[in-house]
């Protein structure tokens, strides 16, 4: 797919699933109505549920999913060897990764130097290699900021601020809502910086933002538009009516919908709801 991507971000509010689309029918369809709770083709059913237990020492955290998830991980890790392996074939990379990065990089931040060290013995996977896929500790895995934005802001404004200001590893968009009228922004950052932060603005007329995986200051892949059809969905709700079944309708509706997309979530801050559904798109659908 042409243009850059980033990792898009969820939180605390309504999501936007990623999807690809086309104008020409079949891959298009009217906005859908009636969809939720789901059922039918589109659903292939609830996402397993792992309770992470920050009460435990960091060290046991993730006992019980990367018991569960170990030779998935095994599987990865591998692929990424022989990837490596492929460029420099000597092995010498993997066995520096495994045996002196993690003292090379000194310790991750907060708890996840214990996490980690955890997840390592677990699964049988060296420290040193789950510090390489993670990155370094001056230039901030995603997953940390978001983990701790998750576990300790206490506000919108306070999680606004360090999604906005921290340095991280890799572009992306943080897609951020709170509790009260005006709460909610989308945030595409650089490394170093935010680029935009565009927010609910009611004096405008804006009561949703929507983001896929475009700048949005920039138009999408003409054979990648979601985002037309996403917004002519919403308009045609009132914001009054706005629900977990009327997203759920947006985000059911084609090209919205489509074969890359993995999984559809429903977040309500204000209530504590929070709702994850597998998805398919059956043919006719566009995607790759
Ligand atoms: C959150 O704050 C607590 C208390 O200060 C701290 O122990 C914990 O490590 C923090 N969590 C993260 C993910 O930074
Ligand atoms: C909204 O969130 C704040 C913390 O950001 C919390 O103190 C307050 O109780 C919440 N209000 C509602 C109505 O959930
Ligand atoms: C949705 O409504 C907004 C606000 O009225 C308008 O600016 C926008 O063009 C509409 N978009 C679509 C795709 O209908
Ligand atoms: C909002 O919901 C009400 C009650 O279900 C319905 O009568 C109305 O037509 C809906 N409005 C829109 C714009 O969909």
């Amino acid at each position: 797919m042409p243009g850059q991507s980033r990792f898009i971000f969820v939180f605390l509010a309504a999501a936007v699933t990623c999807a690809l689309a086309q104008h020409a029918p079949p891959w298009t369809e009217d906005c859908r109505k009636s969809t939720y709770p789901p059922s039918g083709p589109t659903y292939r059913g609830p996402v397993p549920w792992y309770t992470i237990n920050l009460d435990l020492p960091p060290y046991k955290r993730w006992h019980e999913l990367m018991t569960d998830k170990a030779s998935a991980m095994k599987i990865i890790v591998n692929s990424l060897k022989n990837v490596v392996n492929a460029f420099v074939p000597s092995g010498k990379i993997i066995q520096m990764v495994d045996q002196k990065l993690p003292g090379l990089l000194g310790n991750f931040p907060g708890p996840f130097e214990e996490e980690m060290k955890g997840i390592a013995d677990v699964t049988g996977i060296p420290l040193g290699v789950i510090e390489w896929i993670l990155g370094k500790k001056d230039a901030m895995w995603i997953g940390f900021i978001t983990r701790s934005v998750l576990e300790n802001t206490t506000s919108y404004e306070e999680a606004k601020n360090i999604l906005t200001k921290t340095k991280l590893l890799a572009p992306a968009y943080f897609i951020l809502g709170g509790n009260q009228s005006g709460e909610g922004c989308v945030i595409t950052r650089e490394r170093k910086d935010s680029l935009d932060v565009y927010e609910l603005d009611s004096k405008q007329g804006r009561w949703y933002v929507v983001q896929t995986n475009y700048d949005r200051w920039k138009s999408p892949f003409f054979l990648d538009d979601r985002r037309t059809p996403a917004k002519m969905c919403l308009n045609r709700t009132a914001q009054e009516n706005l629900s977990f079944a009327t997203l759920y309708d947006v985000l059911s509706t084609k090209p919205v919908l489509n074969k890359l997309t993995v999984f559809t979530t429903l977040i309500d801050v204000t209530k504590g709801q929070y709702e994850t559904y597998l998805r398919d798109c059956p043919d006719p659908c566009i995607g790759w």
